[in-house]
């Protein structure tokens, strides 16, 4: 009975979730990214699934499998992940941007392979669109949670981010703690909302942590009565 009223929790809501890196290429073999496995935002998706939302989970290139029940868009570099998520932005209720999008890109892609030459060799990079700062501005009635990766001033590195980029709650990462974060099972993290609320979650499955966030977003939304 108790697993019954847990589907419920999300029951008739749409959630749109990110996860994983992007990739900025190039040529056709070369590419810049990061260590991101996509793992947080695929347990967000399942999480979701079971307490019976309509999931779109829009990934970056990971080596996970959909998780059962989610609809799975795959993209690969920023602009992808950015076009993929505008799209779907109006109709969703509950928007996660668990992935870790590149900040820059190469200013020129080349249509073919690059030949090695004697010397060194600087590649120009010029910024990717901030999704999520975007997703703050144009927001309506979706409520907004974002993610942080910080090695230091952990928390009000995030606050910041929390309030530039108007979120209704942000999930704050110590990249650095033993065993968490990029590529780990686990993390850690803080929850802070635009309402004041903070949480810290201690050393836990990135599955257990999804149930927390969504959770807390769950009695967040009814208290907006969205
Ligand atoms: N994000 C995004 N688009 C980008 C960069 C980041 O949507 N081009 C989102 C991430 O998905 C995450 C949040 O912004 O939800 C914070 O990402 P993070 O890398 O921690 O912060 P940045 O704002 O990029 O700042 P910095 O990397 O300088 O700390
Ligand atoms: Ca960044």
């Amino acid at each position: 009975e108790q697993e019954e009223q847990k589907e419920q929790l999300l029951k008739g809501k749409k959630v749109l979730i990110t996860a994983g890196p992007t990739r900025e290429k190039i040529d056709p073999v070369r590419f810049f990214t990061n260590p991101s496995t996509g793992k947080m935002g695929f347990a967000l998706a399942r999480q979701a699934a079971r307490l019976g939302a309509d999931v779109t989970l829009i990934s970056g290139p990971v080596k996970l499998d959909t998780p059962s029940g989610v609809e799975r868009v795959d993209v690969t570099s920023a602009e992808d992940m950015f076009q993929a998520v505008m799209e779907r932005y109006h109709d969703s209720d509950l928007v996660i941007k668990s992935a870790a999008v590149a900040d820059y890109r190469p200013r020129t892609t080349y249509e073919h392979k690059m030949k090695k030459a004697p010397g060194d060799y600087a590649v120009e990079m010029e910024r990717t669109k901030d999704i999520l700062l975007e997703l703050g501005e144009r927001k309506e009635h979706q409520y907004l949670i974002g993610f942080a990766a910080e090695t230091q001033e952990i928390e009000s590195y995030g606050r910041k981010k929390l309030e530039k980029k108007n979120l209704d709650a942000i999930v704050i990462n110590n990249v650095s703690d033993e065993g968490a974060g990029f590529g780990h099972d686990t993390n850690v993290s803080i929850w802070l909302t635009k309402q004041g609320d903070k949480q810290t979650f201690p050393l836990m499955s990135k599955d257990e942590l999804a149930t927390n966030i969504l959770q807390k977003a769950v009695e967040e939304m009814k208290g907006e009565s969205l």
